[in-house]
This record gives C-alpha cells, sequence and structure tokens, in this order.
C-alpha cells in the first residue's frame, strides 16, 4: 500500500496537537522527536518534522503529500495550497501591536511606520488594501521586542493568549487575520495516496466531532 507522506511542525505549538490528533484517530507512531521521520505501525502513512516555513513548499512540490499546518503560514506563503479540514486547535490571531503609551487612531497612522515581522506578504496585503504603506523589517522570532529597541515602531506577529504583547509593552490594534491549525494537501498527490489520505482524513472528522 502507497504510505501517504505527512508533514507535522517539528517544534513549536503544532506539534503536541498535532500528533495528539494522529494519534486520537488511532495512529501510532513510534518516535523520537529527534528523529526527522517516523512510520506508523498500523497505518500506512509516514510523519516528516518540519520546520513550519519550509512546509508550504514542500506540499507544492509533492515532496510531502499533506500537511498540519497553521492557516496563518499559508496565507504567508502558500495561498495556492488547498485546505481539506479545519483542525480545531492552535487558535490564534495575526495581529498588528504598537507601544501601549503610543497614539493610535486608525491604520492610516502606519503610513510610512517601521513594522518589524515574520509575515511581510500578510502585512504588506493588509495594509496596501487600506491604501497603507510601511516600512517593513523581516524577522525570524522575538518580533515583539523590536519596538523596545528601536528598531520598529509597530509589529505584525501571532497573538494567543496575548501574553507576549502584554510582557513588551504593547497593545494589539487590528486583527488581520483569525488562524487554526488545519489539514492541508500538495497540489501534486497522486490518486492512490489520495485514497489514503481519505482515509485518515475520515478518522479525523471523526475525533473532531467527538470532540465538540
Ligand atoms: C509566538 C509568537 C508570539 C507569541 C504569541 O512566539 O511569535 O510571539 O508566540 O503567543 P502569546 O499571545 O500566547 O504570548 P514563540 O514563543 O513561538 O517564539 P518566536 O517568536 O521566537 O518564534
Ligand atoms: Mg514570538
Amino acid at each position: 500500500m502507497n504510505r501517504i507522506r505527512i508533514a507535522v511542525q517539528k517544534s513549536g505549538r503544532l506539534h503536541d496537537d498535532s500528533l495528539k490528533l494522529l494519534k486520537d484517530a488511532g495512529i501510532s507512531i513510534d518516535n523520537g522527536r529527534e528523529q526527522l521521520k517516523a512510520t506508523s505501525g498500523n497505518f500506512p502513512l509516514e510523519v516528516f518534522y518540519l520546520r513550519n516555513g519550509d512546509i508550504p513548499q514542500y506540499l507544492r512540490d509533492g515532496v510531502v503529500d499533506a500537511a498540519i499546518i497553521g492557516e496563518n503560514v499559508l496565507v504567508e506563503k502558500g495561498e495556492d495550497i488547498i485546505v481539506a479540514e479545519k483542525l480545531g486547535f492552535s487558535k490564534c490571531r495575526v495581529s498588528l501591536a504598537v507601544p501601549k503609551s503610543a497614539k493610535y487612531s486608525g491604520v492610516e497612522d502606519l503610513q510610512g511606520a517601521r513594522i518589524a515581522t515574520s509575515y511581510p506578504n500578510t502585512v504588506r496585503d493588509y495594509l496596501s488594501k487600506k491604501g497603507v504603506t510601511a516600512d517593513l523589517h523581516i524577522i525570524n522570532g522575538s518580533v515583539e521586542i523590536a519596538p523596545n529597541i528601536g528598531l520598529a515602531d509597530a509589529i505584525c506577529d501571532i497573538v494567543s493568549s496575548g501574553s507576549t504583547l502584554f510582557k513588551n509593552n504593547l497593545k494589539e490594534v487590528e486583527v488581520m487575520l483569525k488562524s487554526e491549525a488545519v489539514l492541508a494537501v500538495s497540489p501534486e498527490i497522486s490518486s492512490e495516496r489520495k485514497e489514503v489520505l481519505e482515509k485518515l482524513q475520515f478518522r479525523i472528522k471523526a475525533v473532531l466531532r467527538a470532540r465538540s
């Protein structure tokens, strides 16, 4: 039988819940997290542990058949990738934030502002729809520190509990999108593997129904 190859976040906020979902779907995966690949003993499936930001390209190229990934990553890097199922966990927002002390009356206040972010496409699209042009500084992590060190006037990043914003004296001023984990499918998936994926999806749906 054709094994499907599914990408799961290597580390980070989706990792544990993604594996939990597979486990609840009755799929056992014997791994050391040290390994970048694991095989299921009771379902024709291989798991690849990958970096979030790399997953859209792997899907596009058909290196993996499917992925459990945040919608926010697809919006940023993979708008062409098909979402098969919303998975109901890792809910977050992608938002713009400014220092608490800053006066903010609307998105037009960000005209010409320096914005630090790991989501340049998302921010650019959002602002351009509002007729605003900003100066984007792309950084890969710890974005919320940028205003405090004088690197930026505003930031755009994921907000979940809000505690990172709070700790860095920032306030959320625009919610650009709401996101959750999804099952995404490669446009290159073969019909044989598609059948296996549908079996997986059937099980996932049952788990989600039981959870709700
Ligand atoms: C993520 C994200 C935010 C924070 C949001 O960062 O980039 O900073 O979590 O979560 P919260 O609203 O619950 O505080 P992460 O801790 O994953 O680190 P990184 O930015 O360095 O990747
Ligand atoms: Mg962060």
